[in-house]
């Protein structure tokens, strides 16, 4: 039987690739850019299997292009928005993504962003090298304290119960907004929940972990930026686009709130003129909040794994539309 063709589009860590290339005949995208949609499509005309990242696109035209052949998309992410899976599931065509291996990872960023952007790491240190520091300053980069502060978490979900975990180490009282969570778990990691309006004029750590869909683009806006104490920092390891930028701008530049970190933007990679990189009081990162060589190694073993198994007709082991098995529709 020839071997199974599948392409790769960016260069992923060793111990995925290893994997990747022992499963099947894979030819892997060597740009430190993504491929451009033009080129998903020529590459994916007869392939057995995709692996891809979140910087991918990957709609029902692309899927189309396959020409019928493709048995398995597996994304090197846990979030998975820049795949239409509806039109996967519709296809037969199972979506392996990379959960729990990145949680506590991202969830250690997510607490750095918050110490940093508290304490004003980034501004001191550009003070140092702007050969600004000419003596011990007594209201020299006030920041704020962590200790005892409240830490209002969008989204209770793997990364968000890292944070409320790591929070607790530091006396922070924390509150939640996610109507999905169980509370008597919620309890156990001393999280109180609170509807979403009363958690932003009461935090004073905003951070944001949930899945970019409909219902959350853009769901940190002007009005909600309006309800955040003046003193509140934001936090958002998830998606961009859970905030409207340019309400942020405006937030950040008013004074009505202090600080934001981001480890995400929209669009990523956010543009150099881009007004949020003008502002002292917004730190930005480019969406590396995963990214130890351990977590990476292992997303991309996982993303391998997802991929073999989909060329053998198994069940991916993380399958994000495993209803594709039950309906019988999954191709092999
Ligand atoms: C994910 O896996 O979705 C992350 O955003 C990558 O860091």
């Amino acid at each position: 039987m020839p071997e199974s063709r599948v392409f790769v589009t960016r260069v992923v860590p060793d111990a995925g690739l290893e994997k990747i290339h022992a499963a099947s005949e894979a030819e892997v995208w060597e740009g430190e850019k993504p491929p451009s949609y033009e080129a998903l499509l020529e590459k994916i005309v007869g392939l057995d299997g995709l692996v891809c990242l979140l910087t991918d696109q990957i709609d029902r035209e692309l899927m189309d292009a396959a020409g019928g052949s493709l048995r398995v998309i597996s994304q090197m992410a846990v979030g998975f928005d820049n795949i239409d899976v509806a039109a996967a599931t519709e296809r037969g065509i199972p979506v392996g993504n990379t959960p729990g291996v990145l949680t506590d990872t991202t969830a250690d960023f997510a607490f750095t962003l918050l110490m940093a952007a508290a304490r004003r790491v980034v501004e001191g240190e550009r003070y140092v090298k702007d050969g600004k520091w000419v003596t011990w300053g007594p209201t020299l980069l006030m920041g704020q304290d962590i200790h005892r502060a409240t830490l209002g978490l969008v989204g209770l979900g793997r990364i968000g119960k890292g944070m409320a975990r790591r929070a607790r180490g530091f006396g922070m009282r924390v509150i939640f907004s996610d109507p999905t969570v169980d509370e008597a778990e919620a309890k156990g990691l001393g999280a109180e929940p609170s509807e979403l309006d009363d958690l932003l004029g009461e935090s004073d750590f905003v951070s944001l972990h949930v899945p970019l869909t409909p219902e959350t683009k853009h769901m940190i806006g002007k009005r909600e930026f309006k309800l955040m104490k003046p003193s509140a920092i934001l936090i958002n390891t998830a998606r961009g686009a859970a905030v409207d930028p340019s309400a942020l701008y405006q937030a950040l530049k008013e004074g009505e709130i202090a600080y934001a970190a981001l480890d995400v933007t929209e669009p990523e990679p956010i543009s150099v003129d881009d007004p949020l990189l003008t502002l002292a009081n917004c730190l930005i990162v480019p969406h590396i909040a995963s990214s130890s060589l351990a977590t990476r190694s292992r997303m991309a073993t996982m993303a391998a794994e997802n991929l073999e198994a989909g060329l053998n007709g198994e069940e991916l082991p993380h399958c994000v539309n495993p209803e594709v098995y039950k309906s019988g529709l999954a191709r092999s």
